[in-house]
Parts: C-alpha cells; structure tokens; sequence
C-alpha cells in the first residue's frame, strides 16, 4: 500500500490555483544497539511509499549514549522539523524514555503488531520505538509498516491524549 501525509510544499500556480503535494518527512535515530535494524528499516521504508527520511545517526556499529539520540530525534519531532520518528537501541526502552521526555512526544517502545496498531489508534504515538537485540527483522518491518498506516482514533482518545499534557 503507498501511502503519503501531511504538507510537504505548497506550490502555486498561475489564476490562484495551488497544488499541495503530500510527503510525511521521518526521522530515524538509534544507538549502537539499534544501528543495524536502522539501516534495515531505512531501506524498507521506500518499498512502503513516498517518505522523506531524515537519518541523523548513529552511522556505525560504534557504542554511543542512547539519550542523545533519542532527544535528538524527539526534538526534530517537536520542532516540526519532522512528522513523526522511529528511533532504535538495544531494546527500545532507553531510546522512548530519552524521547518522551521532550513535550509533546508520546513515543511508544513496540514489540508486536498489535501495539504498534493501538499506540497509532489510541494513543497517537509520534515516535515508535523498536529494540534491534528483541524484534527480528520481518516483525520489525510488520510494525513499521503497521504504525506507518494506522491512522489516530480520535474521538475519546483525543481527549485523553490532551490529557498527557
Ligand atoms: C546499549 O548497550 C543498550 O543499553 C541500549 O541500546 C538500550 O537497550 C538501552 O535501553
């Protein structure tokens, strides 16, 4: 299924017509401990539609601090800079406390398809979380695809996700 969201570009043109071409843009980090499921999900991401994916790190198997890469990817999701994240470390723990600690991030640390579906529905969740050392390879990309495509609920579950604050 391709699939594409929110504004990318505005583009007007002659007699007050515009055109609005939709891309979400996705910003991916991970520790050491998630690196390689990053570069697997990074190369999976296109097979599942037109995405902009921002990738800032880390670029190698080296051991790095998880908490700068989570907030990192949490504050190009605050700022606007991005639409929504998927971040990666050894379990996927360190990586969604990191991020949640941002305002207005709800990441969500996912090990099924049913979480990764209700974490859209229920909760909005802006960042999906994933462990490299816990999901194998084609579950991760389940999720992925999952969290990509379930749309927000809304109704009950938009006033309880004010309600995070
Ligand atoms: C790194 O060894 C590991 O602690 C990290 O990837 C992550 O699992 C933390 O939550």
């Amino acid at each position: 299924m391709r699939r594409t969201a929110t504004l990318f570009s505005h583009f007007t043109f002659p007699r007050n017509y515009s055109i609005i071409i939709l891309m979400e843009k996705l910003v991916l980090t991970a520790d050491h401990g998630g690196y390689e499921l990053k570069e697997i999900i990074k190369h999976f991401i296109p097979t599942l539609g037109d995405y902009e994916i921002i990738d800032l790190g880390t670029n190698s198997a080296e051991s790095v601090d998880y908490p700068e890469y989570g907030k990192l990817a949490a504050k190009a999701v605050a700022k606007g800079q991005a639409n929504r994240g998927i971040i990666f470390c050894g379990t996927g723990t360190g990586m969604a406390i990191s991020a949640n600690k941002t305002k207005g991030i709800r990441a969500a640390n996912c090990t099924s398809v049913i979480m990764a579906e209700m974490s859209r529905r229920h909760n909005d969740a802006n960042i999906l979380a994933l462990g490299g050392r816990i999901v194998d390879t084609d579950l991760a990309k389940t999720i992925v695809q999952t969290w990509l495509t379930t749309p927000f609920d809304g109704g009950r579950h938009e006033r309880r996700v004010k309600q995070i604050g």
